[in-house]
């Protein structure tokens, strides 16, 4: 990712937390502080029996699309002549960690509306434990600094 983006992507996860959460705190945050990277990075502590289950799962079900470990389709940017997008990659290099768990999980089992979207739903299909361990998966993907990002921009991990 362009460090440009990045940045602006930092600064409006500060603007988020200094605008939203007065209530919490007394002054903005500083970015270290968002970061974390004060207190050390933030551990992601997922059970390596469940990531391997959503890998298996993930493999099986949507790698068809999505690509071997999530990578997505190269131009996964530029709309296909229908105006829908190709499948994303879910590794943390496109916007699966803008979303919360429960977002995520919710994309998964109902799909996106077929008009714009060529995400297909999985309730019925996939149990909600399968969805978890999927979701797990995805996460254990993302870079330190993603998942910090995604840590401290969502109150409902
Ligand atoms: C038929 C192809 C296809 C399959 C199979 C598929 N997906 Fe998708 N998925 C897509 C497309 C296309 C999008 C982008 C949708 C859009 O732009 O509205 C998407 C979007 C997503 C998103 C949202 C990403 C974001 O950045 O917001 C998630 C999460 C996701 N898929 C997870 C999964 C999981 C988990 C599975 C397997 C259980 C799966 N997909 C199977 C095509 C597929």
């Amino acid at each position: 990712m362009p460090i440009r983006y990045l940045l602006l992507l930092l600064l409006s996860g500060a603007l988020l937390f200094s605008g939203c959460n007065g209530s919490q705190q007394s002054g903005p945050r500083s970015l270290s502080d968002i970061l974390n990277l004060n207190s050390g990075r933030v551990e992601r502590n997922f059970d390596p029996v469940q990531i391997q289950r959503g890998s298996d799962t993930f493999h099986t079900h949507c790698a068809g699309c999505h690509g071997e470990n999530a990578v997505g389709t190269p131009d996964w940017r530029t709309p296909n002549p229908d105006g829908r997008f190709p499948p994303p990659p879910l590794n943390g290099t496109a916007h699966d960690w803008h979303h919360s768990t429960a977002v995520l999980k919710k994309t998964i089992l109902k799909g996106g509306p077929p008009e714009i979207s060529a995400m297909p739903a999985w309730e019925g299909i996939l149990t909600e434990q399968q969805v978890d361990d999927i979701v797990v998966w995805i996460k254990s993907l993302w870079s330190d600094e993603i998942y910090a990002m995604w840590y401290h921009n969502f109150e409902d991990r």
